[in-house]
């Protein structure tokens, strides 16, 4: 039996991730935060699930589910697998954002994660029935095309890209793996959640750009955006592939969403970003 561990099921790609992995035959051991979730999803799916309850921000609570998930695992049994999802995101210009803001958008999406692998490497590590398992990154192609208004998120992604690179070299010496996902927009309830914050600016210069930019998500990428099924698939290949790659970038529309903004000159993109949210001196009355 495959065991692994995944954070943050709750919704979205973590939840297309716990359903998908349970239909190929494993066993997940998915975080929450609420505990209604966590007695949903055991309904929903069985002996098959294990729920953890933990914030990624609270170092005990990891601890706790470490020893959890350790009972649990059989003898000579390891996690075949963690794939470390959760997150969030706190949209706003970078003149608004709080210390607390940017502070809580490293502390889910870095600090949160790291700690995650700190802790679960030793479930990971080869016993004598298995191979040692393996650590899938849900990053963001955000982190490479970084736009207005996402700044903290995007600058937490690229960290981990980062880290990523440093842990799966360090992770060596234990044959470990580290692959990392660049996912695109995903056809998911993320933006919606964040939409709201646009109307902190409604004072602000800001307000109209950021506005078009978090409405326009909704509108288009959102339709538009990958499937948290295909994604959760994608994961999956990535965790079990005999060759993994160290990096894959998942997009629909690729050539738009990633190949054309990674080509272009940063100047002229600054253009064509300035230029499609209307935030360019003239907009604003100016020559
Ligand atoms: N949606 C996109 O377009 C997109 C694109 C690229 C990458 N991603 C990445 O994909 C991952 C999953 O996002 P999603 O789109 O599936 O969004 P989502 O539906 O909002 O899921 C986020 C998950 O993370 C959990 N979470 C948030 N803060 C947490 C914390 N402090 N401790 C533990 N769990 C926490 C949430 O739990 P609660 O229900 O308790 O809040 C939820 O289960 C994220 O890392 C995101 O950055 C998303």
């Amino acid at each position: 039996m495959r065991h692994i561990l995944i954070t943050g099921v709750s919704s979205g790609i973590g939840y297309a991730c716990l359903k998908y992995f349970i239909e190929q035959g494993c066993h997940v051991f998915g975080s929450v935060r609420k505990a209604e979730d966590a007695t949903r999803l055991s309904e929903t799916f069985g002996v098959n699930y294990t729920p953890l309850l933990f914030d990624v921000t609270d170092s005990e609570a990891i601890r706790s589910a470490v020893q959890t998930v350790k009972a649990e695992l059989g003898e000579g049994e390891n996690l075949f697998g963690v794939v470390v999802n959760a997150g969030i995101q706190i949209p706003g210009p970078i003149l608004y954002l709080t210390r607390e803001e940017m502070r809580y958008q490293f502390e889910v999406n870095v600090f949160g994660g790291l700690e995650v692998i700190q802790c679960f490497v030793p479930l990971l590590r080869e016993t004598h029935l298995n191979k040692p398992g393996r650590i899938v990154h849900v990053g963001s192609t955000s982190a490479t095309i970084t736009l207005p208004f996402t700044s903290f998120y995007s600058a937490a992604k690229s960290a981990m890209h980062s880290l990523c690179d440093t842990l799966r070299r360090e992770l060596m010496v234990y044959s470990i793996d580290v692959v990392d996902i660049y996912v695109g927009p995903v056809n998911n309830d993320l933006v919606a959640k964040v939409a709201p914050y646009k109307e902190r600016y409604k004072d602000t210069d800001y307000y109209s750009a950021i506005s078009m930019r978090l409405d326009g998500a909704l509108k288009k990428n959102i339709p538009n955006g990958l499937l948290p099924e295909a994604v959760a698939a994608a994961i999956f290949g990535s965790l079990t592939s005999p060759n993994p790659k160290h990096r894959y970038a998942l997009n629909k529309d690729w050539f738009n969403t990633w190949f054309l903004p990674t080509m272009l000159p940063h100047r002229l993109l600054d253009r064509i970003i300035a230029k499609k949210w209307k935030m360019r001196p003239t907009d604003f009355g100016k020559k």
